[in-house]
Formats: structure tokens, sequence, C-alpha cells
């Protein structure tokens, strides 16, 4: 069997594509521009590339965006400060702060200072409660994009069988919940699972999200299986740069049914999904 590609860079053009057709509407019809302020503290590189990338495409989708370059050294009680200050902001609807954030800032402390209305990233403890009690809240935008990608490739979710390789708050976790949500029975797995190789087989929906570089194999992998790769690992390989997800393309491109490429997958889905996120916060603090 070779696997279906799931197209995720199509589809994000077409989200954001959705997405500005609305932002023109709000203009025009009610004077109202959504704006999205990321802050970036410190200078991890791949964090800069993505900073760099999410302002792009704000702007590209009509939206105001707002960067606040932070240095490394920033006191928690200055960031703190900038939040309560776009908190405050009646023109900022969206508020990102980058993970991680260096050593010394407490990150539970700094998202739980978001107001939850403007909490994009949907890591506020309080989206995390609705999200878990099936109440409209901010959905964490990766899980939210991998969603999207399985309801249009699958169409009913119900009744299948999904993994989740990982457990992280930002993608394992949410993810299972929103899998649940659509009638999947859920397993999440991590590096402690007991014979994660015989779990994973068991899967109709394979999610990797691990942050090992091609730790998946296809012979993990159930025939016809729909595998998701949130993995985006840098590695070397015959002397070049490359970019690899959690799976193992080549192999589980051979089993599965359908599978999402890296890059090209989850990563463009994610960035439409927070713009999609700042419009609905945009909207909803406007009535
Ligand atoms: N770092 C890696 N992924 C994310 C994300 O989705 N949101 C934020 N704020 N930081 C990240």
């Amino acid at each position: 069997m070779t696997a279906t590609i799931i197209d995720g860079k199509a589809f994000a053009a077409k989200v954001r594509g959705q997405v500005a057709e609305h932002v023109t509407r709000l203009k025009e019809q009610h004077n109202i521009t959504p704006g999205l302020a990321v802050v970036l503290v410190g200078e991890d590189p791949a964090s800069e590339v993505y900073v760099r990338s999410k302002g792009k495409m704000t702007v590209e989708v009509g939206m105001k965006s707002v960067e606040h370059k932070l240095d490394a050294e920033t006191g928690q009680g200055d960031l703190l400060a900038l939040i309560e200050q776009l908190n405050n902001d009646p023109e900022i609807h969206g508020i990102l702060v980058q993970l991680p954030l260096p050593k010394h800032l407490d990150e539970d402390l700094v998202i739980n200072s978001i107001d939850p209305a403007k909490d994009v990233d949907g890591f506020h403890i309080s989206n995390v409660g609705l999200l878990g009690t099936g109440q409209k809240s901010m959905v964490p935008c990766t899980p939210l994009g991998c969603l999207m990608m399985l309801r249009e490739h699958h169409g009913s979710l119900s009744g299948l069988d999904a993994v989740v390789v990982g457990r992280s708050n930002i993608v394992g976790k949410p993810m299972a919940q929103l899998l649940l949500g659509d009638s999947c029975t859920v397993t999440i797995a991590h590096s402690r699972t007991k014979d994660l190789p015989e779990v994973v087989r068991r899967a109709d929906i394979v999610v990797a999200a691990v942050g090992r570089p091609e730790m998946v194999p296809g012979d993990w992998i159930k025939p016809g299986a729909t595998v998701i790769d949130v993995g985006i690992n840098r590695i070397e390989r015959d002397g070049k740069n490359k970019l690899v997800g959690d799976a193992d393309y080549a192999s589980c491109a051979e089993v599965a049914g359908a599978i999402t490429p890296v890059p090209g997958g989850v990563g463009p889905m994610t960035i439409a999904c927070l713009l999609a996120n700042t419009l609905t916060a945009c909207c909803r603090a406007n009535g």
C-alpha cells in the first residue's frame, strides 16, 4: 500500500483564505481589525523562525501583528507587566507567549496571567478545563490542526481507535481530549508505555508527538491506518541538514492508508489555526 499524502500546506492555505475573507468583512462592516501579539523572550533560533513566520502570516490575512522581543534576562515582573498591558489593550485580541521560556521564568504563572479570552494557544488552565469538560474554549493550535486534517480525511472519527504517542500539555493531552470529543477510543502512550509497538499497532489513527526523530517505524503501523506526524526535528544526514518528523516517513508511507509529510503537514496547519483562534477571540470580544 502507498499512503495518501495529507497535504497540510494546501489545507492551511485554504483555512488562511477563509480567515482572510472573514477579516475583510469585519473591517468593512464593523471597522474592526483582529490583533495578535506574540511575545518572545530570549534568542532561541527555532523560536525566532516560528515567530517571524507567524508575524508574516498574521499580516497576510489582514490582521494587526505586534511582536515583543525581550532579552533573555527579562525578569518575571517585567514579563507579567507586559502581559497585563496586552490584556488591557482593546486592539489586541490574541496573546501568544512563545515557549519554552528561559529557565528563570515560571512558565505556568506566565501562561495563567494571560486573559483566558485572549489565550489563543489554549494553554491557560481555564481553557484546559473547559476543553476537558467539552465546553467552549480556546483550543491549542497544533492538536486543532491535526483534528481538522483527520476530519477532512475520514469524515466521522466515531468509534476509531486512536493512539497519541506523547503526553505533553501542548500537544498530547489536548489531542487526546479532542479525539475523545469526536468519539474515538483514545490511548495516550509515552516513553514508559509497556510494549509501545503493540499499542501503536492497534490504532486506526496514530498521532506521533514525542519530539524524537523518526521514532515510529512502519512496522508499528496497522495497514491502512492514518499517521499524523507532529514532529519537527532537524537532523544531519549525508552531510545535509534535514527536517524529519517523529514517524519514519518512508517505512510508514508503505503501510499507512494516509500520512502527513514533514515539512508540509501539521506545521502549516498550526499557524492557520492560530490565525483562526485569533479571529474567534476577536469575534467573541466584539459580541
Ligand atoms: N512552542 C512550540 N509550540 C508552541 C505553541 O504552539 N505555542 C507556543 N506559545 N509556544 C510553542
